[in-house]
């Protein structure tokens, strides 16, 4: 008869047994699965626990803040944060292909957690927020898994790691009821998924400063609206993009020449297929008299009404 109270004790029992008076690494993305290791652990083994938490610059509005406050603030982990943004930005510089923006933020990202964890010392294991999912669709073992961090984190040869990845039997469902269980603020634990990449695969073609903006405020309306419709659990990922182009509008009585923004929410159950969510029209309104009123040198929205396939859900 198992319960997730039960889960819990037993966790903690098990990570003590494990990780004795050893210290422990976490690397903190934001998401819910590395946040709800966090806490857990700390709950487990205190101050013996440090985390890294690499800001790339490509997060969504106050989703840093979100996270330090809560669970450097509210639950006392040590965290480290590196604000990495001009490093992103600079190695993003005059890049319009998707697949390298990926590849350059994944390698960046890596750099800058590795060059922060060397600073460290007397580490001796590092903790993951693998799901039963991510083991059954990697197929792989631990000791694979080992391996695979290696050639895709390329941490030091001479920085040997033990794993510990405390939610590698659980849904991801679960880990939600687990951080819930933990006392998480429900925004933290119930937030929608989010791409390693971020927003840089939200504003289409090269990323600029002044673009991010537009994507960050347009989505942190977006998702003011979403929530205050009640919406945000029914709604899978919702979010804006920035195609990048311009066309004429009229405002006051002057002609505009600006952006339009796209607006992007699908109902799915793991991402692998997708229906467009069918939002209705006055909560659709709102969000686009707000965004157009309230984010500068846009003048357009459109509404995204492909399904996946044949689309994507994100638009890179
Ligand atoms: P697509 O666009 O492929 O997205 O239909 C399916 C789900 O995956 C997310 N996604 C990513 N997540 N790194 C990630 O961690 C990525 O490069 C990436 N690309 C897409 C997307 O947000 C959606 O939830």
């Amino acid at each position: 008869n198992w319960s997730m109270d039960d889960f819990i004790d037993m966790q903690i029992e098990k990570i003590r047994a494990e990780v004795g008076n050893k210290k422990v690494l976490l690397g903190l993305s934001g998401g819910v699965d590395s946040s709800v290791v966090g806490v857990l652990l700390h709950k487990a083994i205190g101050t013996q626990l440090t985390s890294i938490f690499v800001d790339h610059g490509l997060l969504r509005k106050g989703e840093a803040d979100q996270v330090m406050a809560s669970l450097e603030g509210k639950f006392g982990l040590n965290i480290i944060k590196v604000n990495a943004k001009e490093r992103f930005m600079s190695k993003l510089a005059g890049v319009s292909d998707p697949e390298q923006k990926r590849k350059i933020i994944g390698n960046e990202f890596i750099q800058v957690f590795d060059e922060e964890a060397t600073k460290l010392h007397g580490m001796e294991f590092l903790a993951q927020g693998t799901l039963y999912t991510d083991v059954i669709e990697s197929g792989t073992s631990t000791a694979q898994t080992i391996k695979s961090h290696h050639n895709v984190g390329g941490l030091p040869e001479d920085m040997q790691f033990k794993l510990i990845e405390p939610l590698r039997t659980l849904f991801k469902d679960e880990a939600r009821e687990l951080g819930e269980k933990l006392g998480m603020p429900s925004a933290l634990v119930w937030r929608q998924p989010f791409p390693g990449p971020g927003l840089g695969i939200r504003v289409i073609g090269e990323i600029t400063e002044d673009k991010l903006a537009i994507v960050r405020d347009s989505d942190f309306i977006l998702r003011d609206e979403i929530k205050k419709a009640g919406l945000d659990r029914d709604i899978w990922q919702y979010f804006t993009v920035l195609p990048g182009f311009k066309s004429v509008g009229v405002m006051g009585d002057g002609r505009t020449y600006d952006y339009t923004v796209g607006i992007r929410a699908v109902t799915s159950i793991d991402g692998m297929t997708a229906d467009f969510a069918r939002i209705p029209w006055d909560v659709l309104q709102k969000i686009s008299v707000r965004i157009v009123n309230e984010v500068d040198h846009v003048n357009r929205i459109v509404y995204d009404v492909t399904s996946k396939p044949p689309s994507t859900i994100e638009w890179e």
